[in-house]
């Protein structure tokens, strides 16, 4: 596109786009309008205009505070006309002259030392700047128009399916190439201001604009690398000092005397000292700077501030030089598979919107994007096969020129992801991101660390005993960062927002089995991820609006076929289907779970008051054997009701007690007992059984794999003189339809009320956990 001029940028289907003035046209006749109409002219002019002032202009720094601009004019006459003097906003920093023409710089700039007043001035040609014209209606903000959620719903609709909706994410959220521009433009400012006060410092970016996972508008985050300085100081202040040392090798002119670093000695400084005198120059020196804020207390100081021009907000700290090495670490993921970035993208989106993620002014108790981020990465370290290699791994394929250590943490990786095995994983991402749902609703974030350093959750027992166990600050979520292993990086996390978090991920992987997750709508309504992210979408499903309720999806289709036919042509098909579905409800309730559960009359909920002590569990127990007969009874009945080709009703002698109770309501009611935390650490108990028999992974867990995890929890919490929970649970089928919708039975809970508030932790387990355990046993009994 040589011919239409460096300004022009030639569009897919025929548009141009003139970068001088942020003008888009429809082709090429509009084109030529645009580009022999006024603002294109007129925008021309002034950048020849402003590029010739540059080639005649140098920067002054050094002259003392309050010198006028006409000093300086005066002090430059001497050597030609001076056009302009531009001194810099607080007065006294620097200034920019302007000469007539270049033979004045070249005069001005053959001066080896300009002194006024006394004071040695500095004195250097202007950095070389692309012009950049601001249109005037999007000033004060650098950002794309913020994306709506009704906007964003309308381009998710429209794609193909999941996987195209997740690669949308990424495409709407990331820096146009303009952002990453001005970005650039404004890193490059800020250190050619620093570099004048800071000879030798380097100003470096970091986290979200870096790491492969920007959104546009996010924070600006900069590390201010001042070792070179130091040394620089040190030098300037005895010969025999670290420069040879570390290969710094800031000039050394006449710059330590003009320099605001005659005011501190950085070996010696404390934190809030120097960040104090970064918001100084940041404030006084830098243009377009505002709203400058030492924040001293974080865990991490950091000086903020705001960039009018650009609408940034950005932050500078000093002490982080572990971030530049995490934000290389997330970069590295991004680039050995292209499923990290969809997948964090929409980890963020779908957390913003629940109100679990983010980085809120102030803080507060929601995880922060990093912690999000290492906790996708995790989960993607973890899934079969894995998606990602473990920190450790990543440490045993650096070479020798990769072997870092920072703050004395071992930082060792390949820089090149080229040297990473491609994953044999195969999943996309519509089922990766139903798979993270899954494994997070239920897992037990305060009884391990997750470590990704070892891709794995730690233990509390080990971890504890380990070199940094008690650095760690545990909590209830313990998440331990990749590098700096003593850091939780979610140890702000209170409990509620923990639990907040585990039902969020249940209600989410309960409609990731959706249709209407998995498969575009012909009809035109919301699919995909379009509900996922509505703003406390799982609130609908949480107890409290409609009790604690869940509902079984039909699962019919799990019986042989030929169990299904003969099932189907039963008259008394709802009865016997819901019967079915009661035996295994109560069979996991007490079975599995290890819960006392005594099925009360039909339908009627006497409540929690019917059981209670150590002596009545050991009653209802017997009892429940009793009435609802051993799993055995039950199983050998429904295998004879499967066999029954006529679809004769089962001898009434093997009938059970579910069965009894079932025509008038269609619904059946236990009260039970939980005796232990079963839904808590059910996770890492697996992996122990698991290894200790089969010595391999688990997979999700059998009946008896379940029933056996249970019984250990049990054991080691010990024996309970009061039951932990009471609660009344009542299955009851769908009314009045008919084929495989008369397959849907609901399953309400009544817990006592002083209990609640436990009782959801419960229900928030069991809303993943007891669909799929009943389902495997109408499986195994079919
Ligand atoms: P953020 O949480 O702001 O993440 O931490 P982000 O990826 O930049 O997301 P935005 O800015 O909210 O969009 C910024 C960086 O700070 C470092 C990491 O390098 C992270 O990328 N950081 C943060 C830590 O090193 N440790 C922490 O505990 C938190």
């Amino acid at each position: 596109m040589a011919e239409l001029g460096e300004d022009v940028e030639s569009l897919p289907r025929g548009g141009f786009r003139c970068r001088l003035c942020h003008v888009t046209v429809a082709n090429k006749p509009s084109l030529d309008d645009h580009l022999h109409g006024k603002k294109h002219q007129r925008l021309e002019n002034l950048r020849t205009v402003r590029q010739a002032q540059e080639l005649r202009s140098v920067f002054v720094s050094g002259f003392r505070k309050g010198t006028l601009a006409s000093e300086l004019s005066d002090y430059f006459q001497a050597y030609g006309e001076v056009a302009n003097v531009v001194m810099d906003k607080d007065k006294g920093v620097y200034a920019i002259v302007e000469l007539q023409n270049k033979e004045v710089l070249e005069k001005v700039l053959a001066q080896p030392q300009h002194s006024l007043g006394g004071q040695k001035l500095r004195v250097k040609p202007r950095e070389k700047k692309d012009f950049k014209y601001t249109p005037p209606r999007k000033q004060g903000s650098a950002r794309r128009e913020q994306l709506s959620p009704e906007k964003l719903a309308q381009n998710l609709c429209q794609a193909d399916d999941v996987d195209a909706q997740m690669a949308l994410m990424v495409q709407l959220f990331e820096f146009s190439e303009s952002e990453r521009r001005l970005r650039d433009l404004l890193v490059s400012l800020i250190q050619e201001v620093f570099l004048e006060f800071f000879p030798g410092s380097a100003i470096l970016p970091f986290g979200s604009s870096v790491n492969g996972f920007d959104v546009s508008g996010c924070d600006l985050d900069l590390f201010l690398d001042l070792e070179k300085t130091k040394s620089f100081q040190a030098s300037a202040k005895g010969p025999s000092e670290a420069q040879a040392d570390n290969g710094a090798s800031p000039e050394r002119d006449s710059r330590s005397e003009d320099s605001i670093l005659s005011d501190i000695d950085l070996a010696s400084a404390t934190v809030p000292e120097v960040l104090e005198l970064v918001a100084t120059v940041l404030r006084k020196c830098v243009p377009g700077v505002h709203n400058v804020q030492a924040v001293l207390n974080a865990r991490c100081p950091v000086v903020k501030f705001w960039h009018k021009e650009s609408g940034l907000r950005g932050d500078i700290s000093i002490n982080n030089k572990l971030a530049l090495c995490n934000t290389r670490f997330l970069q590295l993921c991004t680039e050995a598979d292209e499923r990290v970035r969809p997948l964090v993208y929409v980890l963020r989106y779908w957390a913003k919107q629940q109100a679990l993620a983010g980085n809120p002014f102030g803080g507060g108790p929601l995880l922060n994007n990093y912690a999000l981020t290492l906790l996708v990465l995790f989960f993607l370290q973890t899934c079969s096969p894995p998606l990602l290699p473990t920190v450790d791994h990543l440490r045993e394929l650096s070479g020798n020129e990769e072997q870092t250590t920072v703050d004395g943490w071992d930082c060792s990786f390949p820089k090149d992801s080229a040297r990473l095995e491609p994953s044999s994983n195969t999943e996309n991402l519509c089922s990766l991101l139903a798979e993270f749902f899954r494994v997070f609703e239920n897992y037990d974030f305060a009884g391990c660390v997750i470590s990704l350093r070892e891709g794995r959750p730690l233990p509390l027992p080990s971890f504890l005993a380990s070199e940094v166990g008690h650095k760690l600050k545990l909590g209830p979520f313990n998440l331990q960062d990749p590098f700096e292993l003593s850091h939780n990086v979610a140890a702000n996390i209170n409990e509620k927002t923990a639990l907040h978090f585990r039902r969020c991920c249940g209600a989410a992987a309960k409609y990731c089995r959706s249709l209407q997750y998995q498969r575009k709508s012909s009809k035109g309504k919301i699919w995909g991820l379009v509900r996922l992210f509505q703003p406390g979408s799982h609130e609908a499903e949480a107890p409290g609006a409609e009790g604690f309720v869940i509902d079984l999806p039909p699962m019919l289709t799990v019986l042989p076929a030929q169990s299904q036919e003969v099932l189907c042509r039963a008259g008394d098909f709802h009865q016997r289907w819901f019967q079915k579905v009661c035996t295994a409800v109560a069979f996991v309730l007490r079975d599995v779970l290890k819960c006392s559960c005594v099925e009360t009359q039909q339908g009627s909920q006497e409540g929690w008051e019917a059981t209670g002590s150590k002596q009545e569990k050991e009653q209802q127990e017997a009892k429940t054997e009793q009435l609802a007969g051993s799993k055995r009874s039950l199983e050998e009945e429904d295998d004879d009701d499967d066999n029954d080709k006529e679809g004769a009703p089962s001898p009434p002698s093997k009938r059970s007690r579910a069965d009894t109770l079932l025509p008038a309501g269609k619904s059946v009611a236990w009260n039970c007992d939980a005796w232990h935390r079963v839904w808590l650490g059910r996770r890492r108990v697996r992996r122990q059984l698991h290894g200790l028999e089969l010595g391999s992974e688990p997979k999700s867990g059998s009946l008896e794999l379940e029933a056996k995890v249970s019984k250990a929890i049990s054991q080691q919490e010990g024996e309970a003189a009061e039951p932990l929970l009471r609660f009344v649970a009542c299955a009851r089928a769908g009314d009045g339809m008919s084929g495989e919708q008369a397959a849907r039975i609901s399953l309400s809970f009544a817990p006592a009320p002083e209990q609640a508030a436990t009782f959801q932790e419960f229900f928030h387990f069991l809303q993943g956990f007891l669909p799929r355990m009943v389902e495997q046993h109408l499986a195994s009994v079919a």
